[in-house]
């Protein structure tokens, strides 16, 4: 396939990863829809499917970012991808979570990827990475008056720069044939843990910040008191559970692997983010 002509769909695209695959294949000369409810190139909104077939016309590669805070979406998600197998679609490559390949059917993210491995009539590539190191400066693990608040013990975990991520998206989407079937796990090159994240976090923004390990219940009550529906927050809260209890993700090679660059350190991700911690402005 002659990927250069071909245009790629990016669900997701204002977000964590699709924003940054959508840069990526930009950079690679791919052409590139942006969709998102608001602020892409076209309306997507996965709970109005009279938006899906205008944002999959004529598009043969999809990233595909399946619907965020929920945990029911497996039927929704299949019923596009019918709508892709019926339009030009010849790759599609999905992002999962670390580990997802030892949950069971019924968790929705693992039956999305079953259901992309039953189908034939376009490739796909499936991508697991592990807890994102922008958690710490974009959402979740934001430092409140200088502590991070998550139950997370002295657990480790190989915290992936999405810039990581995305560029391992962007490779399989810019070359399918070679990443057909291809299941990765991006991961950083060390494991840490939250109070390591911290100091890092500390230095680079010269002020004091550090790990506050919570109850893991009032964490749960408090990602509910801020707006994360419940089913969700308990399934958050049963992740901090597997870093807690020393089940993290652990580093490989997979970035390296497809990007033929070493994955980012924590360190070198602070220090490029540190404008983040500080406020003043991007340089
Ligand atoms: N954070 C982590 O550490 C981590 C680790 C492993 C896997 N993951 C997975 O990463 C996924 C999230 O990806 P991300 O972090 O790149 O995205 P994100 O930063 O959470 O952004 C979500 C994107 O989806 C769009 N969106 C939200 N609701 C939508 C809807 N109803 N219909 C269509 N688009 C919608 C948003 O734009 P609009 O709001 O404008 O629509 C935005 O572009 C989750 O599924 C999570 O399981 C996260």
């Amino acid at each position: 396939m002659n990927t250069i002509t071909q245009k790629a769909l990016v669900l997701g695209a204002t977000g964590k990863t699709g924003s940054r695959v959508a840069r990526n294949l930009t950079e690679l000369g791919i052409k590139v829809r942006t969709a998102s409810r608001s602020g892409s190139d076209v309306r997507f909104d996965w709970d109005d499917t009279s938006t899906h077939a205008a944002a999959l016309q004529d598009a043969a590669l999809v990233y595909l970012v399946a619907p965020v805070l929920r945990l029911d979406f497996a039927q929704q998600v299949s019923a596009f991808l019918d709508l892709a197998e019926r339009a030009t679609v010849r790759h599609v490559t999905f992002l999962s979570a670390y580990g997802m390949e030892r949950a069971p059917a019924e968790v929705a993210v693992r039956g999305v990827e079953l259901d992309l491995i039953d189908r034939a009539h376009f490739s796909h590539s499936i991508v697991r990475p592990a807890w994102f190191m922008q958690n710490f400066s974009e959402t979740f693990l934001q430092p409140v008056d200088g502590a991070i608040i998550v139950p997370t013990g002295d657990g480790t975990e190989a915290f992936v720069d999405a810039e990581d991520i995305a560029a391992v998206v962007a490779a399989t989407l810019a070359n399918p044939e070679a990443h057909a079937g291809a299941q990765y796990a991006p991961t950083g090159p060390h494991a840490i843990t939250v109070a390591g994240a911290a100091e890092i976090i500390s230095d680079v923004s010269d002020q004091p910040i550090v790990h506050h390990d919570i109850d893991r219940r009032a964490w749960i009550a408090g990602t509910v008191a801020a707006g994360v529906p419940a089913d969700y927050a308990e399934m958050l809260g049963t992740l901090t559970d597997t870093i807690a209890t020393g089940n993290g993700a652990t580093p490989n090679t997979d970035v390296e692997r497809v990007t033929g660059r070493a994955p980012t350190s924590f360190a070198d991700y602070a220090r490029r983010t540190a404008h983040a911690w500080t406020g003043e402005a991007v340089r």
